[in-house]
């Protein structure tokens, strides 16, 4: 069995007999060695071989250039050199397979843009490889930290009959080809009605809090905005937990304490990965991601932040208006600049939300929240949800969604209502603000953006 290079980096011992294998970074010869720089993707750090001349395998030496994929057995000895604190004495070398003059990665310094047309090879880049393992670990700390607190993991649906936003953004499902020319009416399709991918788990998800009292969903989510820019993708992944028996304080609660919670978890535990964004993305990351871990967040209402934003004698892009969404570079001055530290904005008009979120008691406000980052603007949205039959029926009435088709969400308020609330959490706006990378596009495995999806 080969051990992984992370383990053999981090051995107390030396080892008589061990097996590694990856990719080749670099070579240098001399006349009586080689030494190779191996990289497996289990860790930043490579594995440093020595090869005397002689070594079986080592006539294939000249083929082991940059990017190609090797085997060695051999023994795990103290460094000679500086840099690292073990190596290995190749007592055999296999070549697996050759990286020919045109694999694009001989060279470093290649641009984001560049990387993202080669994705399928950009996680051997060092930068690359770091983000995808920060990504998986934090994925895994988002199960740790609802699964620590007694909330359950829902699989709700993707391919969805109900649109949860209202916002038309939706991708159509369809078995329907539409070059045919036949007439193309819903009795003809799959489901024998449109569907579509889901904007949100959330509704589904509010049947099961009523049920299960604590959830979550964590899956991916599919918005056909045609907005490009460097915060919105067409899939990405959304973190939706639901609270029964909850208001909106303890929803905005909950979200301090998950993104305190990620936060830490990045500074901690991922083995090195982060000290490459800190070198070559944002030198001041660490600074930023301590504070905000050990920092109480603002909170304030819609209303506040408005008159805040029209004292501030900025000069927006968007002019700020009481009554309209706020821009994210309206979000990010109130951040970045004038609270200069995470900020929840609550109790939004309730004619730029959508139709599930409670009514406040002034009949103009609902209880709304958003989660705003430095460097991004909004990271979380939520809301506590409208539990009340009649005024939730009402809600679906203004927003034209017909009890016929939602009579399954109405339900939940007929039979044992309860307050409740949740949010949902971009997962690539997080790794965006733990990482420091500026585009969406570098933080998920393959993007898709308006006309892209070439993987
Ligand atoms: O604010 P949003 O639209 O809220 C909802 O969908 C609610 N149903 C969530 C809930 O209450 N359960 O989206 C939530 C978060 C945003 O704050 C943002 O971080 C992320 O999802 N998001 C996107 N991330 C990347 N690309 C996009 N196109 C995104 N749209 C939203
Ligand atoms: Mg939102």
């Amino acid at each position: 069995m080969r051990s992984l290079i992370r383990d053999l980096l981090a051995a107390d011992a030396p080892a008589d007999s061990i097996k590694a294998a990856g990719w080749v970074r670099t070579r240098r010869d001399s006349k009586a060695f080689s030494f190779l720089e191996i990289n497996d993707g289990s860790c930043l750090g490579n594995l440093q071989i020595i090869i005397d001349q002689g070594t079986p395998g080592s006539d294939e030496l000249p083929k082991m250039t940059t990017g190609a994929s090797v085997a060695i057995e051999g023994k795990l000895v103290a460094s000679q050199g500086g840099g690292q604190k073990w190596e290995v004495q190749a007592g055999s070398v296999r070549l697996l397979g050759t990286a020919p003059d045109d694999f694009p990665l001989q060279k470093k310094g290649h641009s984001p843009e560049f990387l993202r047309s080669i994705a399928h090879l950009r996680p051997r880049t060092n930068l690359y490889g770091a983000m995808f393992r920060i990504r998986s670990r934090m994925s895994f700390a988002v199960h740790r930290f609802f699964q620590e607190r007694g909330f359950h993991y829902i699989h709700t649906p993707i391919i969805t009959a109900s649109d949860c936003e209202g916002a038309g953004e939706m991708f159509r499902v369809t078995t329907l080809d539409p070059t045919e020319g036949k007439k193309q009416g819903f009795d003809r399709d799959f489901f024998e009605k449109a569907t579509h991918l889901t904007v949100s788990g959330q509704l589904e998800g509010e049947t099961f809090a009523c049920a299960l009292g604590n959830i979550y969903t964590f899956g991916p989510t599919f918005r056909a905005e045609n907005s490009n820019t460097s915060r919105h993708a067409a899939e990405f992944w959304m973190i939706e937990p639901e609270m029964a028996f909850c208001d909106l304080t303890g929803d905005m609660d909950l979200a301090e304490e998950m993104v305190k919670y990620l936060v830490a978890e990045a500074l901690e535990k991922q083995d090195g990965d982060l000290s490459i964004f800190e070198k070559f993305i944002d030198k001041g990351l660490r600074q930023r991601l301590e504070f905000v871990a050990s920092n109480p967040f603002e909170r304030l209402p819609y209303t506040e932040a408005v008159e805040i934003l029209k004292k501030s004698g900025k000069r927006f892009d968007y002019p700020v208006e009481h009554g309209q969404n706020l821009q994210s570079e309206h979000e990010r001055w109130l951040t970045e600049e004038h609270f200069q530290r995470p900020v929840t904005v609550f109790d939004y008009p309730k004619e730029i939300k959508p139709f599930y979120m409670r009514l406040n008691d002034d009949g103009k406000t609902v209880t709304a929240m958003d989660l705003l980052v430095p460097g991004i603007g909004e990271i979380v949205g939520g809301s506590q949800r409208e539990e009340r039959l009649d005024v939730l029926r009402a809600n679906m009435e203004r927003h034209g969604l017909s009890e016929e088709e939602y009579g399954w969400y109405v339900d939940t308020r007929k039979y044992g209502s309860v307050p409740h609330a949740g949010f949902g959490m971009g997962f690539e706006r997080l790794l965006m603000f733990v990482t420091g990378m500026q585009n969406i596009r570098d933080v998920i495995p393959f993007a898709r953006t308006p006309g892209h999806c070439e993987f």
